[in-house]
């Protein structure tokens, strides 16, 4: 099929070059003409491991524009993929999603060839239905379900595996409300011979929620258990791994240490609960999700603190900025919220990520950026924000070690060591 993808961010480029490997032909779409250039030529305009392989093997399917509405008439399917930011109060910001919709509208008006619309953005129960139709029915003057096919199909991609998310998903989600959409998408995933489960369209809208929103709670959970695993002497990864045997349970996502950050999990929660309480339902436990979630961090502090009271004119290393290894991505990292409290304390600080620094400087460029991990050691106290593999190859000897993410190498040799909730 010819389809579009719009919107090139983590969601877009992948999900478009895994549809270009399964024979599809793709445009993707967007505002950003260097983005579409480095895509044009087989590059990633993002980091994820194999997407650039997988653009470059599949140059020949894959073309760029920054004409949406002649895009979506060119094309059979168009897949939104643009960006749903927090608002202040935690909602969803849907002004990008309500102004694709109006294009894909106008490019529907012209011609009688049925086009199938898929959201993948992650969007609150109700607003596929709410906003994307409506509008694309105003604008077109054609009824969905009838003259155009429209489906939900969020996205389960981690940042640093997406590929192999996309190509090994556990499930596909498919949201529809009519048979021929039904058909259509589920034409397009049977080739991965993946589980697929289709609902109606706002439950697979609330289903992306539900899985982040969980996967956020079993997090916190791990952290809280962790707390007072470490105040009883109890290795808080033993607990998990016995947790875990429990098919009911599982062993994944019960990593503790300072919490979760990243573009989605974070703002997931707050759009869960905000869209809650605007249909006058308080979720509770999502809230003291987000609680543990923010004061985790600062128990690094309070174990810094406990060696040196006074952090005024130290010098405090940084191991890790992005907020996970394997990403050159800084949204939400844990790093943020520390690195605030040491300068805000006066301390001089010093960082290192093998990827994340460029990201990084653009929000702190008053921070000083070591060439190489092992330049941090020298400092007065080293925080280990982000588990990277490489940190483990490191010799902590003498060094006083406050660990967020348990780099094991660093609770063996370190001089002076205490683990955030181990
Ligand atoms: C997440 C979801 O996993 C994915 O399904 C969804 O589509 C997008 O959001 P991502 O944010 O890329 O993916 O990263 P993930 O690997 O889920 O980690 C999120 C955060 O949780 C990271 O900060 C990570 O350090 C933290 N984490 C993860 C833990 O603290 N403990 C764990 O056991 C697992």
């Amino acid at each position: 099929m010819k389809i579009s993808v719009i919107g090139t961010g983590y969601v877009g480029s992948v999900t478009g070059a895994g549809l270009a490997d399964l024979g599809h032909h793709i445009i993707f779409v967007g505002r950003d003409q260097k983005k579409l250039d480095l895509i044009q030529s087989g590059k990633s305009p993002i980091f994820e491991k194999g997407l650039d392989e997988l653009l470059a093997k599949n140059r020949d399917r894959i073309s760029t524009s920054t004409d949406m509405v002649s895009a979506i008439r060119e094309s059979e399917l168009c897949f939104i993929c643009v960006g749903t930011p927090s608002n202040a109060d935690g909602s969803i910001d849907l002004q990008q999603v309500r102004d694709v919709s109006v294009s894909i509208g106008k490019g529907l008006d012209s011609d009688d060839q049925y086009h199938t619309i898929v959201v993948k953005s992650t969007v609150f129960p109700g607003t596929t239905e709410g906003l994307v139709i409506p509008v694309i029915e105003r604008e077109s003057g054609k009824t969905a379900g009838i003259d155009w096919g429209i489906a939900s199909n969020p996205e389960f991609l981690k940042e640093g595996c997406a590929i192999e998310d996309f190509f090994q998903a556990d499930r596909v989600i498919i949201g529809t409300n009519d048979q021929k959409s039904r058909h259509i998408m589920e034409s397009i995933y049977e080739p991965l011979k993946v589980p697929i489960y289709t609902t109606s369209i706002r439950t697979a809208e609330m289903i992306k929620y539900a899985s982040n929103a969980f996967l956020a709670t079993k997090i916190s959970y791990a952290n809280e258990i962790g707390n007072l695993c470490k105040r009883l002497d109890i290795d808080t990864r033993d607990v998990f791994t016995g947790v875990g045997m429990d098919h009911r349970i599982g062993p994944d996502f019960f990593r503790s240490g300072i919490g979760f950050g990243g573009s989605c999990f974070p703002k997931d929660v707050r759009a869960l609960i905000a869209g809650a309480r605007s249909v006058g339902i308080d979720l509770s436990i999502l809230a003291s999700v987000l609680k543990v979630n923010e004061s985790q961090p600062l128990r690094m502090l309070s174990f810094l603190h406990a060696k040196i009271p006074a952090l005024h004119g130290k010098t405090i290393g940084v191991l890790g900025l992005a907020f996970k290894p394997d990403t050159d991505d800084i949204r939400e990292s844990r790093a943020i919220p520390v690195i605030d409290s040491l300068i805000r304390e006066g301390a001089e600080v010093v960082a290192y990520d093998p990827m994340a620094m460029d990201n990084f400087r653009g929000l702190y460029p008053n921070i000083r950026y070591a060439k190489t991990a092992e330049e941090v050691l020298s400092s007065d106290a080293v925080l280990i924000i982000t588990e990277w593999p490489e940190f483990e190859n490191i010799d902590y000897t003498g060094t006083v070690v406050i660990d967020g993410r348990r780099v094991d190498a660093a609770e063996r040799s370190a001089g002076w060591y205490q683990g955030v909730c181990w």
